[in-house]
C-alpha cells in the first residue's frame, strides 16, 4: 500500500517497532511524526537488537529515507547519541535521515519542569512521565513565547532569544531549581549540537507533500498508543501529543486523504507504564506471569510495566478513533501456558453496563471489567509460521478479539524475531 500508518491502540509498547521493521521493505520513506524520546522502539534483526527512540525504525534499511517531522519534540543530545550509536554499529546515518526545521527543541528546563510538575491535577496521583521533558516542551510549543524550533538554532537572533527565555525560566522556576540556568553555557552547548545536526535539517513538510504527490510509498510510525492521546486518551494520564491516528496529519503535514491503510497494533494482553486507571490490571500472579514471559520492563525508563487482560472496550474505541483497517496482534506467545484467558467485553460503572469507553478518568477508575473466559493453550507457539498451525484455543482467542473490535487480524507475532510472524490473508 502506498501510504500506510502503524498506530498503537493501547498505552504504548505494543511492539510497533517490530511491525514497522517488517513493513519497511515495502516502503520508501518511514516517518516519525509525534512524541519524542519518551518512545522506545525495539527492533530485532539479523540476531541484533536495536533500541530506537527518536529515529524511525526504517533506519536499519539503508535504502529507506527516514523523516522526523515537525510534530516531534527533539532533544538534540539524545538524537546525536542515537545517531552515534547506530553509526558505531555499522548502520548508515547520513542523507537517509531528515529532521524537520519545525521540530521543537527540548532544553534543560523542560527536563527540570518534568521532574517538578509531574502531578496530575485531578487526583494527586503522579502521571509518572518518562522525565524526558516531553510535556513541558509541548507546553512551550503551544504557549509560543518560550519555544525554540530546530530551524531557530541557525538564525542570527538565536542567542538573543535564548537570553530572553533563560531569564524567564529562571524567574518562573526560581527556588524550585538548585541552580539557575546559564544562557551562555546553553547557547554554547546548543550551537555545538546545531552544527552537528545541520546536514540533517530540512523542510520535511514540503518533502512529504512532494513524496505523496509523486506516489512514493510512505510508512508512518506512531509512537505511544492511542489511549495516551492528549485529546482522546485517558486524560490527564496521557502523553502530550496526538498518539492516536488523529496525529498523523497534524504531526506530519500530510493530509489524511493520502492515507491508504492504517494498521492498529495491540498486544494480546494489556500493559501500562506510569499512573492512571487500568481496569483489566492483574496485580497478581497472572500479571507477574505476563511480566516475566513478556519481559515487560520499560525500554526507556526500565520501570516494571503494569500488566493485565486484553481490554476490548478500550481497543474497540481506539480502533474506531484511529480508523484502523486491520489489527496486528503482538506477543501472543506470552499467554502460552495460562490455563484460561480473559477478555474484557464491557465495563460496569455504578451498576450500569457500558461498552463505550468512558470520557472521564474517574468513570474509568470506577469501571469494573466484565470478563469473558476462554480456554488457554499449553504448547509452545514460537516456532509456528502458519495461522492454521496455531492451537485451536489460540485461533479462537484471536477470532474473538477480531469480532469484538470489528477488524480482521492481519498479523500475529509469536516472538521478537522477524521470522516469528504469521501473516493472515492480507486485507489488501
Ligand atoms: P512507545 O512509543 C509506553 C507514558 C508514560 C507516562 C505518560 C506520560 O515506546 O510505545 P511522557 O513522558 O510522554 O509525558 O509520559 O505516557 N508513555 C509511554 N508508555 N510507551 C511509550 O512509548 C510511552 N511514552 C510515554 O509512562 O505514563
Ligand atoms: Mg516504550
Amino acid at each position: 500500500m502506498p501510504v500506510t500508518c502503524v498506530i498503537g491502540l493501547q498505552w504504548g509498547d505494543e511492539a510497533k517497532g517490530k511491525l514497522v521493521d517488517l513493513l519497511t521493505d515495502e516502503h520508501e520513506v518511514v516517518v516519525r511524526y509525534q512524541g519524542g524520546s519518551n518512545a522506545g522502539h525495539t527492533v530485532v534483526t539479523g540476531g541484533q537488537t536495536y533500541k530506537l527512540s527518536l529515529i524511525p525504525s526504517g533506519i536499519l534499511s539503508p535504502q529507506v529515507q527516514c523523516v522526523v517531522t515537525g510534530g516531534v519534540v527533539l532533544n538534540p543530545a539524545s538524537i546525536l547519541q542515537e545517531i552515534d550509536g547506530l553509526i558505531a554499529r555499522g548502520i548508515k546515518v547520513d542523507s537517509n535521515l531528515m529532521l524537520s526545521d519545525r521540530a521543537h527543541v527540548i532544553f534543560p528546563w523542560h527536563i527540570a519542569e518534568d521532574a517538578i510538575l509531574d502531578k496530575s491535577c485531578s487526583s494527586g496521583e503522579n502521571i509518572g512521565t518518562t522525565m524526558r521533558g516531553i510535556g513541558p516542551c509541548y507546553r512551550d510549543k503551544v504557549g509560543r513565547s518560550f519555544a525554540v524550533r530546530l530551524g531557530d538554532l541557525y538564525r542570527d537572533d538565536f542567542r538573543e532569544r535564548l537570553n530572553h527565555i533563560v531569564d524567564a525560566k529562571n524567574a518562573t522556576l526560581g527556588v524550585l531549581i538548585a541552580n539557575p540556568f546559564s544562557a551562555a553555557d546553553i547557547a554554547r552547548e546548543y550551537t555545538g549540537y546545531a552544527e552537528r545536526l545541520r546536514p540533517f535539517v530540512a523542510d520535511t513538510t514540503s518533502y512529504l507533500l512532494d513524496a505523496v504527490e509523486a506516489k512514493k510509498r510512505l510508512l508512518f510510525e506512531g509512537a505511544q498508543g492511542a489511549l495516551l492521546d492528549v485529546d482522546h486518551g485517558t486524560y490527564p494520564f496521557v502523553t502530550s501529543s496526538n498518539s492516536s491516528g488523529a496525529g498523523v496529519s497534524s504531526g506530519s503535514g500530510v493530509p489524511g486523504r493520502w492515507i491508504n491503510k492504517i494498521i492498529g497494533v495491540v498486544k494480546a494482553y494489556s500493559t501500562r507504564v506510569g499512573g492512571g486507571p487500568f481496569p483489566t490490571e492483574q496485580d497478581n500472579e497472572i500479571g507477574q506471569h505476563i511480566r516475566d514471559r513478556g519481559n515487560e520492563y520499560g525500554t526507556v525508563t526500565k520501570r516494571p510495566r503494569r500488566c493485565g487482560w486484553f481490554d476490548a472496550v478500550a481497543v474497540r474505541y481506539t480502533a474506531r478513533l484511529s480508523g484502523v483497517d486491520s489489527l496486528a496482534v503482538m506477543l501472543l506467545d506470552v499467554l502460552s501456558e495460562l490455563p484460561e484467558l480473559k477478555i474484557c467485553t464491557a465495563y460496569e460503572i455504578d451498576g450500569r453496563r457500558v461498552t463505550n469507553f468512558p470520557s472521564h478518568v474517574d468513570d474509568l477508575r470506577h469501571s469494573k471489567p466484565v470478563f469473558e473466559t476462554l480456554p488457554g493453550w499449553q504448547q509452545d507457539i514460537t516456532k509456528i509460521r502458519k495461522m492454521a498451525d496455531l492451537p485451536q484455543a489460540a485461533r479462537d482467542y484471536l477470532a474473538r478479539i477480531s469480532q469484538l473490535i470489528g477488524r480482521p487480524v492481519e498479523v500475529v507475532s509469536i516472538g521478537p524475531d522477524r521470522e516469528q510472524t504469521i501473516f493472515a490473508q492480507r486485507t489488501s
